[in-house]
C-alpha cells in the first residue's frame, strides 16, 4: 500500500471523500502489481489500470469543477484546483508506453511516487480548502 487513508484526508463531503478513497485504491492496486515482482510481464494490466485511473481522476476532477461553481468558490481557488487537476491528467497521460515495456517496474515506481505524493498534497492542501469553505458555509446557515 502506497498511499493510506486517513481521518486527516476528509473535506467534510462524503462524496468527495469516497471518490479519494477510490483513487487511492486505484493507486494501491498498480502498487500491488509493482510489488509482485515476480518476472512476469504485467503490461496489460498496468495500462489497464492507468487507463481506469485516468477516467476516474477525470469523473472525480468535473465533479469538484461542478461543485465550485455550485457553491460559489471563488474564482482564485478555483482557478488552482483547476491548473492542478490538469497538471494530475498530463502526468497520467504522458507516461510513455515504450518506457513502460522496457523498464516495466521502474517507470510504474517513479509514476506511483509521483501520484500518491501529488493526491496527498493536492487532498492536505488544495481539497481541503474548499472543505474548510464548505464546512464555513454550512455553519453560517446555521
Ligand atoms: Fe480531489
Amino acid at each position: 500500500m502506497i498511499i493510506k487513508w486517513r481521518d486527516e484526508y476528509s473535506c467534510y463531503d462524503p462524496v468527495i471523500d469516497e471518490q479519494h478513497r477510490k483513487l487511492m485504491e486505484l493507486i494501491n492496486q498498480m502498487n500491488d502489481i509493482a510489488d509482485l515482482d515476480d518476472g512476469y510481464d504485467h503490461y496489460d494490466e498496468i495500462v489497464e489500470l492507468f487507463n481506469g485511473l485516468k477516467e476516474y481522476a477525470v469523473y472525480h476532477f468535473n465533479y469538484e469543477e461542478s461543485q465550485f461553481e455550485a457553491q460559489g468558490y471563488d474564482s482564485f481557488n478555483t482557478k488552482i484546483q483547476v491548473l492542478e487537476h490538469k497538471s494530475f491528467v498530463n502526468k497520467v497521460a504522458a507516461i510513455d508506453l515504450y518506457e513502460l515495456d522496457e523498464n516495466q517496474n521502474e517507470t510504474v515506481r517513479s509514476v506511483l511516487d509521483f501520484l500518491s505524493k501529488w493526491l496527498d498534497h493536492h487532498i492536505l492542501d488544495t481539497d481541503k480548502r474548499f472543505g474548510e469553505f464548505l464546512k464555513e458555509k454550512e455553519n453560517q446557515k446555521g
